[in-house]
């Protein structure tokens, strides 16, 4: 069985993170997303890997190499357009050869990881599909499937005005070599991208057996930044307190902190659960609950609650910062020059809400 794994996409959501990045590669508790599926792929025993990328293919291949680091054998398939999911698994089609796979969405995050799912289809053998789906508040938001009583999925709707059932599908997929076929049948949807529902609808149509399973524990979609933030609150809430920086006499570190090696903590109040990275520096400010500092910022005289910072910000004199998504080598800070004034240098599609 082998894995295929879509790290490309548009990520218009994500923007402007996804003008310089890959919304793949923003931390959750301090680990880029991408990761916590590669580690899964790993544990379910799978070795060899195809990664769709896209535009952002060097930063993508420059975070996870050659898949040795996390025990995989990683081969890179260029989306040239992300013309869609189904296009992806048309794009990978010699590597996958005739074997099946999984297909992981590169921005899902999924808690528990997926071997007890990979087992059950290796073993059970008479499956030509099966999909993952999670009981979600608010269907109308995703694909959605209707089951039969045994399980079977007897349809899938996009974005459903009057959803079936309250069952959202996860972007985990496992494929049998018969969803090629499906891919090679089905058009472009109306937003002109080849839609992965739309191949599963095509073999329900033609008899084929596509399966189901409820996850249990938790599952979000990160394509945006609200649904990052909560990931990142959700996944938080594991992290074990541990030390390994520096923390002064003048700090307070109350619940789940992770003080990761060489950041250090001076006369700062961090209240858990929080990461503060590698190198990073919080002097005399308050951080927390439920945030992730990126390595090397440095957070002075600042408030940050709920929030993301990426590597390498500067942060000064900002009181206070909440549920924010802040990019990479970014400075915050206060202005003492008169007239006193918001001065900004934001990126394209940049979002700035200021209580004045
Ligand atoms: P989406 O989040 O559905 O699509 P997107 O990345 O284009 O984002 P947006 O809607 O904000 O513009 O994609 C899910 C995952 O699949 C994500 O990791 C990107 C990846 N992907 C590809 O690799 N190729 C594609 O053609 C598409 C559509 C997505």
């Amino acid at each position: 069985m082998k894995a295929l794994v879509l790290a490309g996409g548009s990520g218009t959501r994500m923007r402007p993170i996804t003008h310089t990045s890959a919304k793949q590669l923003v931390p959750v508790a301090g680990k880029p997303v991408l990761f916590y599926g590669l580690e899964a792929i790993a544990a379910a025993g799978i070795t060899d890997v195809g990664v769709i990328v896209g535009d952002t293919a060097a930063a993508i291949s420059a975070a996870i190499g050659d898949g040795s680091v996390f025990g995989l054998h990683f081969t890179y398939i260029q989306q040239d357009r992300p013309l869609g999911l189904a296009h992806a698994v048309a794009v990978a089609r010699d590597f996958l050869a005739d074997d099946d796979f999984v297909m992981y969405l590169g921005d899902n995050f999924l808690l528990g990881g997926i071997t007890e799912v990979v087992d059950d289809f290796r073993t059970c053998g008479n499956r030509d599909a099966q999909i993952l789906l999670s009981r979600v508040a608010d269907p109308t938001a995703f694909g959605v499937a209707e089951l039969d009583g045994t399980g079977r999925v007897i349809g899938l709707e996009e974005k459903p005005r009057h959803p079936k059932s309250e069952l959202a599908l996860a972007g985990i997929y496992l494929f049998t070599p018969l969803i090629h076929e499906a891919v090679e049948s089905i058009r472009p949807s109306a937003r002109g991208e080849l839609e992965i529902t739309d191949a599963i609808q095509w073999l329900i149509d033609h008899g084929g057996r596509v399966h189901s399973s409820v996850i249990s524990g938790y599952w979000k979609d990160t394509g945006n930044v609200p649904d990052m933030l909560e990931a990142n609150r959700s996944v938080l809430e594991t992290v074990d307190a541990v030390q390994e920086g520096y923390v002064d006499e003048a700090s307070t570190v109350i619940g789940r902190v992770r003080i990761e090696a060489g950041a250090k903590v001076i006369a700062s109040r961090v209240v858990g659960p929080a990461v503060i990275g590698p190198g990073t520096e919080v002097i005399g400010s308050c951080i927390g609950p439920y945030t992730s500092v990126s390595e090397d910022c440095r957070i002075e005289d600042s408030e940050i609650s709920c929030s993301i910072v990426l590597r390498g910000c500067l942060v000064t004199g900002v009181r206070r910062i909440e549920e924010s998504l802040i990019g990479r080598d970014v400075e915050v800070g206060m202005s003492r020059r008169t007239p006193a004034a918001h001065r900004l240098v934001l990126g394209d599609n940049s979002r700035v809400q200021i209580p004045s």
